[in-house]
């Protein structure tokens, strides 16, 4: 069954009294009725407990934005995996282009969050994706391919069994300037060719999601593709009725292509 698996990354947006509104309207679409598409929900570290708290019975999932590379320890500010575990956190962004930009995030400790993720039984996304630079140079494959090798050149192909990556070019990140569907998808199939060249089952097995500007208008233009598996969606998903009526549009569209 091809399944669409969507999380919504509020970033550092949101407050609890919209906390409680968005996952109760949420809720009150979805829970338990969604047969084609999952939804996970990314709310700042500090929202994590109390988002949990609202949906620990339900069939919506936590995410968080980020984990610390250290366990525990004299590390002012940061969070750890098993604090996350014990939260009730199941997936974890990791990469994502925003903690490059703005905190410095290289690829070694992408590498090892990636690890330790993994290590701890939860599930990491791994943000991938070119600048617009590198796109008009048509390196967009070997960029994803050098940030997925990243990860593979300590680890086995296997690492990726149970993972997420997020294909996602930087330049269409919060922008508005949404990728072209039929490029996305080409990269997408490039991607699980990559990983099937290594290892075929953890290739049919990736969930391969797009990010970038994904909203209600243009969500149907990636819904059909075959190697476009879900979405991470940033701003459109922090005005709750336009991520209802873009999360019914994809089961909607998920169930017609099921019955084929
Ligand atoms: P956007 O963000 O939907 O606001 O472009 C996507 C993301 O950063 O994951």
């Amino acid at each position: 069954m091809k399944k669409c698996f969507i999380i919504s990354n509020w970033k550092l947006n949101g407050d609890l009294v919209f906390l409680k509104k968005n996952i109760n309207i949420i809720k009150k679409e979805f829970n338990f009725s969604l047969k084609f598409c999952d939804l996970a929900i990314a709310p700042p570290y500090v929202y994590l407990h109390t988002m949990y708290n609202y949906i620990k019975n339900t069939s919506i999932h936590l995410a968080a934005q980020n984990v610390d590379i250290h366990t525990q320890g004299a590390f002012t500010g940061e969070i750890s995996v098993s604090m996350l575990k014990d939260v009730g956190v199941k997936y974890v962004i990791i990469g994502h282009s925003e903690r490059k930009l703005f905190h410095n995030e290289n690829y070694d400790n992408i590498s090892t969050k990636f690890v330790l993720i993994k290590n701890f039984n939860l599930i990491p996304i791994l943000c991938i994706g070119e600048t617009e630079e590198e796109k008009k140079q048509n390196k967009t494959e070997k960029i994803c391919v050098n940030q997925i090798n990243y990860i593979l050149k300590t680890q086995g192909v296997e690492i990726l069994n149970n993972a997420i990556i997020a294909y996602e070019p930087i330049w269409a990140i919060g922008s508005g300037k949404v990728a072209d569907a039929n490029e996305v998808q080409k990269v997408h199939s490039f991607i699980r060719k990559y990983i099937a060249s290594i290892n075929q089952k953890v290739a049919t097995n990736i969930i391969l999601q797009y990010g970038g500007s994904v909203n209600n208008n243009n969500i149907n233009n990636f819904l059909d593709k075959k190697d476009i598996n879900g979405f991470l969606i940033g701003k459109a998903s922090l005005t709750t009725e336009n991520f209802i009526s873009l999360v019914k549009k994809a089961e909607k569209k998920m169930s017609l292509l099921n019955r084929f």
